[in-house]
């Protein structure tokens, strides 16, 4: 893989500006989980940078799974209601109050059917965290709690966002220049 700064067109994000969101999300989720059993389930792979960084944010007593999701279909870049769980939690979230933390909702299959499997195990509630939400590309509907940043249709990279599958590690959220990126297969 190349080095990222041969394709990025602009910091869309910068790290300071994440960490100021996430401190902000992480004490509105406490006092809204304030005396409840707050579960947080993160989405593998993208959406554990975020969730390491908000849990060191929410200051009432909480516990983490994790699920590991793969959509499979056209392309990698593209998901489709085809959602396999590659691996799932493993405590019985009945009567816990599940928050899912994810990185970016795009056209919303995902999530909507993460939602879908875990509502039949009867949680005391159930509500999404993400923390990019690309409304403008929405195929499915997905009810979120909780947003850090609206972003326009652009396809970014960096903090938890991958460019196959590199890049998860940086701090930042940068956007891709796709005439200069050249996919390798
Ligand atoms: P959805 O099912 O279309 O909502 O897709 C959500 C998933 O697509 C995310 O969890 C990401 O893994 C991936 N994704 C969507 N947009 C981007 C992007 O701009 N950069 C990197 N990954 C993305
Ligand atoms: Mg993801």
């Amino acid at each position: 893989m190349e080095d990222y700064k041969n394709f990025l067109k602009e910091v869309l994000i910068t790290r300071e500006n994440l960490q100021k969101r996430i401190t902000e999300l992480g004490e509105e989720i406490s006092q809204d989980y304030e005396g409840k059993e707050l579960l947080l389930i993160s989405i593998l792979r993208g959406g554990v940078f975020f969730t390491v960084d908000l849990m060191k944010n929410i200051d009432i007593p909480h516990v983490v799974e994790f699920m590991g999701i793969s959509s499979y279909g056209i392309g990698a870049r593209e998901s489709t209601g085809n959602v396999r769980i590659t691996y799932d939690i493993q405590t019985n979230i009945k009567d816990k109050h599940v928050l899912l933390v994810e990185d970016i909702i795009d056209s919303g299959h995902t999530l909507s059917s993460v939602i879908e499997k875990l509502r039949i195990q009867h949680p005391a509630s159930l509500e999404v965290c993400t923390l990019l939400d690309k409304a403008s590309r929405r195929e499915v509907d997905v009810p979120i709690r909780y947003c850090g940043f609206d972003i326009e249709d652009k396809f970014v990279f960096g903090y938890g966002l991958d460019i196959d599958e590199y890049f998860r590690g940086l701090p930042f959220i940068g956007v891709v220049d796709l005439d200069k990126y050249e996919p390798e297969d």
